[in-house]
């Protein structure tokens, strides 16, 4: 009889064709209720002698019957893993979901470009406090105390320093000029790309905005060294096409001084360069002055240079066709998403992007 129900259940194991007809049939022998649960149960019936031998061959039944089972799970479930794969198609044309992503800042991008365009022609980078002493900020770039000159920056001024210095926002990068000359040796040309602070609101002004300053120090520094390198610079940036004017001005820390403006049309709301004739200034430049020189403690006779600031918003306004500054600054996801660079082709110089 255990020989029959033997045959029986494993016959049913062999021709079991799935994970789950195999679990009915394990549940049917070997669960709680299972048939050979049943016999195991049995045996606290009977008399010692027969329990002994008939304890032996249900056991024995009972290891046969679970290793066929397990044998048998092995088997169908690599069968069944097989057919999977033979059936499931991976379509790899199908083009994925759309991802919501952030874009590069137009100025982080400007930053960028600008940095590498002055590295080609041998600037490093310097940087400063974006929290000046008035002493940096104005009294070293020869705008002593009480200059009408500090009237062309409408200054943020701050509490004083614990020691007594008096502070303000920067105004312009220039300080930095000063702090490189105090702590480096000529001859050295430098970019300083950054924030700056004025009090002052238009569509072509922002109380924060930015502006990289260049300084080039060395000997038998002219005019023409300056000319050439932003000229350069500007090809490079807008295109060959581009047109430049280099205009005489004031400013305290450069003699003699100048400023370039870019040809451009303003018309219904709209910037454009290469066409019309309007000019946006988008920086001042000039020899360092002599003052300015010894203020860095470098003697003037010995050494010469020039310097220059540029608004790193008006160069991007310009390029991009941006008529209006203030929404650079507003976080305006739209905005950002119109005019924002993708990080994936973060035009480089140096990568060869460009
Ligand atoms: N700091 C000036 C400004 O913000 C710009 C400037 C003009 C910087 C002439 C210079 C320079 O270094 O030589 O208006």
């Amino acid at each position: 009889m255990l020989e029959t129900l033997k045959n029986e259940i494993l016959s049913a194991i062999a021709a079991a064709n799935d994970t789950a007809g195999l679990e009915s049939i394990r549940v049917e022998a070997l669960g709680k209720k299972g048939k050979v649960t049943e016999l195991l149960k049995s045996l606290g019936g009977m008399d010692e002698a027969t329990r002994k031998t008939q304890g032996m061959l249900i056991n024995q039944l009972k290891d046969e019957i679970a290793n066929a089972l397990d044998e048998k799970k092995v088997a169908l479930a690599a069968a069944e893993l097989n057919a999977r794969l033979a059936s499931e198609k991976l379509d790899i044309t199908l083009p994925v979901a759309p991802v919501p992503h952030g874009s590069i800042h137009p100025i982080s991008q400007t930053i960028e470009e600008v940095v590498e365009l002055f590295a080609a022609q041998g600037f490093t980078l310097a940087t400063g406090p974006e929290i000046e002493d008035d002493e940096h900020n104005f009294t070293a770039l020869n705008i002593p105390e009480h200059h009408p000159a500090r009237e062309m920056q409408d200054t943020f001024h701050l509490p004083p320093a614990p020691d007594g210095r008096k502070m303000v926002l920067r105004t312009q990068p220039s300080p930095v000029q000063i702090r490189h000359m105090r702590t480096h040796k000529p001859p050295f040309r430098i970019i300083a790309p950054g924030r700056v602070y004025r009090c002052d609101y238009d569509a072509t002004h922002a109380p924060m905005f930015h502006q990289v300053e260049g300084l080039v120090i060395g000997k038998g520094i002219t005019m023409a060294h300056l000319r050439g390198c932003l000229m350069e610079f500007l090809s490079a940036y807008f295109g060959t096409s581009v047109k430049t004017r280099f205009r005489p001005s004031f400013f305290p820390f450069t003699e003699p001084s100048a400023e370039v403006d870019i040809g451009c049309s303003r018309k219904n709301g709209e910037l454009k360069i290469g066409e019309g004739d309007d000019w946006l200034e988008i920086l001042g430049c000039g020899m360092v002055h002599p003052n300015v020189l010894c203020a860095g403690g470098l003697d003037p006779s010995e050494w010469q240079g020039f310097a220059f600031g540029m608004g790193l918003d008006r160069i991007t306004m310009l390029k991009y066709g941006m008529p209006d500054l203030r929404p650079m600054f507003d976080s305006d996801v739209r905005w950002l998403q119109h005019y924002g660079f993708s990080p994936l082709h973060f035009p480089s110089i140096a990568k060869g992007t460009v």
